[in-house]
């Protein structure tokens, strides 16, 4: 197992999760990598990060291709997060010698996770010099985590971000020009709405924050996934720019749950009825959707319509799970409507109105509920309902 060399002093050393297909309820279709770096002075080397327990013995390999692990002075925790450092105390047990610093978030952080081991707090005012080669730290609180923090190095204008920037995707380039701007470019918004959408304003800041430090990028080096260099900063920047809450599109979407299918078959006409008005409609059954990508369309949709059968008085469990793990995501500044059909009893629209007024969904729309089997009446009922979901989005432009 080999290095990448990324400039001139820096080295990629990260370990590749191919296998991995759910991180903690996001859908990972192609693996996810835990990156790593190692800064190369004059006078001392850092390791900027660790990587997930399982995966020490592979970066320790990729160390030892460029040189030997206990040679190494500094190592840097930008993020406590298990995937970036559950392997610290085994590094460490590698590279016994090194100072470990991490931001004052971290060392708590650091702390809680191996067992009251203590490590030094760096923040902005802290300089560490590698020789030649000059280390500076940005802490960055809720860019994942409390502790989260960024480093940079002024010598090879690189910003190694940890969370930022990143996506879940493993391949075997390394730069998101080789693997295709695009598609690294679509892999960093599916990961930005599940894993950055709630703190999507602190991320803002936190990319204002580094832009107004002056100092010059030439790499974006994040913890997960492809780096970012030419055409790709500009690309990644721009499109952080436009994933928060004041850049949704005149499209909707319609994501439901069926039962004996006759909340599918108002699904469809009611996305009929969405897209009638020039509303860009995207439809999901829960059944078979994938959650990360659903909640990726949302990232830029004006509205949902959910619908569930109602069983047992209440909603399917597909919805009921998918609400859960949206209302961790908190999306903002849109609006619902809920239908369904349902057999003796209603229920499932009371369930998901309780399950989305709390995550901020405003429901402007009266219900749309059918008994039993839709008749035509019902699916052009249906279609209308869309239409007003469609002129609605439209309105709200
Ligand atoms: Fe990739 Fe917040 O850990």
């Amino acid at each position: 197992m080999r290095a990448v060399q990324v400039t001139e002093h820096i080295w990629w050393v990260g370990a590749l999760d191919w296998g991995l297909r759910d991180f903690h309820g996001f859908e990972t279709p192609h693996g996810a990598t835990y990156n790593a770096y190692l800064v190369r002075g004059e006078t001392g080397t850092a390791l900027v990060d660790t990587t997930k327990a399982p995966f020490v013995p592979e970066l320790l390999a990729r160390i030892s291709s460029v040189m030997d692990p206990a040679e190494i002075t500094l190592i840097v925790v930008n993020h406590v997060e298990p995937d970036h450092n559950g392997g610290l105390a085994d590094v460490m047990a590698a590279i016994p010698n090194a100072r470990v610093v991490a931001s004052a978030g971290g060392v708590t952080g650091v702390a809680d996770y191996h067992n009251g081991l203590v490590v030094d707090a760096v923040g902005p005012d802290d300089v560490i010099d590698l020789g030649g080669r000059t280390l500076r730290f940005l802490p960055m609180p809720m860019v994942h985590w409390p502790d989260s923090m960024f480093t940079y190095c002024l010598e090879e204008k690189t910003l190694l971000p940890n969370d930022a920037f990143g996506q879940h995707v493993c391949t075997d380039a390394r730069w998101a020009d080789e693997h295709g701007l695009d598609e690294a470019v679509a892999e960093a918004r599916t990961y930005y709405a599940n894993i950055l959408m709630p703190l999507g304003a602190l991320v803002s800041k936190a990319i204002a924050k580094v832009l107004d430090t002056g100092w010059p990028i030439d790499v974006i080096a994040p913890s997960h996934g492809l780096m970012w260099r030419g055409e790709g900063i500009d690309r990644i920047l721009a499109a952080y720019g436009t994933w928060d809450a004041s850049q949704r599109l005149e499209k909707a979407l319609v994501v439901y749950t069926t039962m004996w299918g006759s909340t599918d078959m108002l699904a469809r006409r009611i996305a009929d009825g969405i897209a009638a008005t020039g509303v860009d409609v995207e439809l999901y059954d829960l059944a078979v959707s994938s959650i990360a990508k659903i909640t990726d369309a949302m990232l830029d949709s004006r509205a949902v319509a959910f619908g569930s059968s109602t069983i047992h008085r209440g909603m399917l469990f597909r919805m009921a799970g998918y609400l859960h793990y949206l209302s961790g995501l908190k999306p903002k500044g849109m609006i619902a409507g809920l239908f369904g059909s349902y057999g003796w009893s209603k229920g499932a629209e009371k369930q998901m109105r309780e399950a989305l007024e709390p995550i901020g969904f405003e429901i402007p729309f009266e219900d749309f509920l059918v008994k039993a089997k839709p008749t035509a009446a019902d699916l052009t009922a249906a279609e209308a309902w869309g239409r007003a979901i469609g002129e609605e989005v439209k309105a709200r432009g």
